[in-house]
């Protein structure tokens, strides 16, 4: 299926069964003790349930209930990490990506999108490295939330190449799902990309110095990379108010050592090392949090750098555009107010080739 918004009426009731039966089908397997999949320490304390008690909802979950609709929605699908593909680019690993940049793009954020390719340089080839843009993305259909964009999205996808979609609700607690079926992707059409940069669409990048580290970096190291802005000995927020909000009902513990899911980098083969895990490691509706299970599966633990700051900058960046140029990650703290991702080669934003730029001036 190369483009949704084209697809024949009978694939696309075909496609809608397919969704229905899988869903059906991961509604039982809910029904058997979803926490058993838990990492040996947490699941002392989630201890699973007898299994069968029922077969069409989460049982173990004691407050299921009283739980915010988001959470639920999760709880109800985690099992399910297939759905449909949409919009394939099967094309774009031709030239064995020296970096992939994978950005996990909201459907509504069709602006940011845009910014990010004008920025992005003609030949996608940055001081002769061969960089691949992706952006990722869930359903495009009309809901309460989002305008119908199938249409916008097919024109889009035949005139640039760069973007993946499936058929899946795009939701902030379906980001790990995401990052899931990417990984499949990239396990099956592209996995000689050298190395991975997963970022959401309101970071800025610095893909030159991004190329740069990696350049410099010796084979082992290059093999088990993965660096980003990591937190240690974290947990679940427990203020159902919050966005990260996660029940005791559903998680007890801390977290493993993880990178802020804003942006991290990390190595193709490692990619696929996580996806063969990620088969073992139960869903968890955090992806940076997800990730760092996998990781700690994996026997490996993520790499504080300092360039990474996906939790905002301090004040002397903020004002200071050619500050930036210290920094490999940024994440926008203030949402709306686009700070994209900008490619200090090939872009109209340079400031008379040094390596800063006027953008960021208005941009925090
Ligand atoms: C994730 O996507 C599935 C499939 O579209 C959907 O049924 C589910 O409600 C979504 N989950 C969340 C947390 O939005
Ligand atoms: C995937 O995991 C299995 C063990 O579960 C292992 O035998 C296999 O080598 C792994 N494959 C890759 C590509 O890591």
């Amino acid at each position: 299926m190369q483009n949704g918004a084209q697809m024949p009426t009978a694939g696309r009731r075909i496609g809608v069964f397919y969704v229905m039966l899988t869903v059906f089908l991961c509604g039982l397997l809910i029904g058997s003790s979803w926490n058993l999949g838990h990492d040996k320490g947490s699941r002392q304390r989630n201890p699973p349930l007898p299994p069968g008690t029922a077969p069409l909802g989460p049982p173990q979950v004691w407050d299921y209930n009283t739980l915010p609709q988001k959470l639920r929605d999760f709880l109800l699908h985690m099992r399910c990490r297939s759905y449909p593909v949409l919009l394939n680019q099967l094309g774009a690993c031709a030239g064995k990506p020296f970096l992939l940049l994978a950005v996990k793009w909201l459907v509504p954020h069709l602006e940011r999108r845009q910014a990010i390719r004008e920025t992005r340089g003609r030949a996608g080839v940055v001081w002769s490295r061969t960089v691949v843009t992706l952006f990722l993305l869930g359903s495009a259909a009309s809901s309460h939330d989002f305008p119908d964009l199938r249409g916008v999205l097919g024109h889009e996808a035949q005139t640039h190449r760069d973007l993946l979609q499936w058929d899946y609700r795009d939701t902030f607690f379906n980001l790990t799902l995401k990052d899931l079926l990417f990984h499949g992707r990239l396990t099956l059409c592209c996995p000689q990309a050298q190395s991975i940069l997963k970022g959401d669409d309101d970071v800025f990048v610095n893909t030159r110095r991004i190329i740069e580290y990696l350049e410099g970096l010796s084979g082992v190291q290059a093999k088990d990379l993965f660096i980003g802005d990591v937190i240690s000995g974290a947990g679940p927020q427990r203020d159902p108010k919050l966005k990260y909000f996660i029940s005791e009902s559903v998680f007890v513990g801390q977290y493993p050592p993880y990178a802020g899911g804003g942006g991290y980098l990390h190595s193709g083969q490692l990619a696929l090392r996580l996806f063969n895990v990620s088969a073992r490691v139960i869903l968890y509706p955090i992806d940076g949090v997800y990730t760092g299970m996998c990781l700690r599966k994996l026997g490996l633990v993520p790499q504080r750098h300092v360039g990474f700051k996906t939790f905002g900058t301090e004040k002397k960046y903020r004002r200071n555009p050619c500050a930036h140029r210290t920094l490999t990650l940024v994440h926008s703290r203030t949402p709306g107010r686009v700070f994209s991702w900008l490619y200090l080669t090939e872009n109209p934003f340079h400031m008379g080739g040094s390596a800063c730029f006027v953008f960021s001036v208005s941009c925090y």
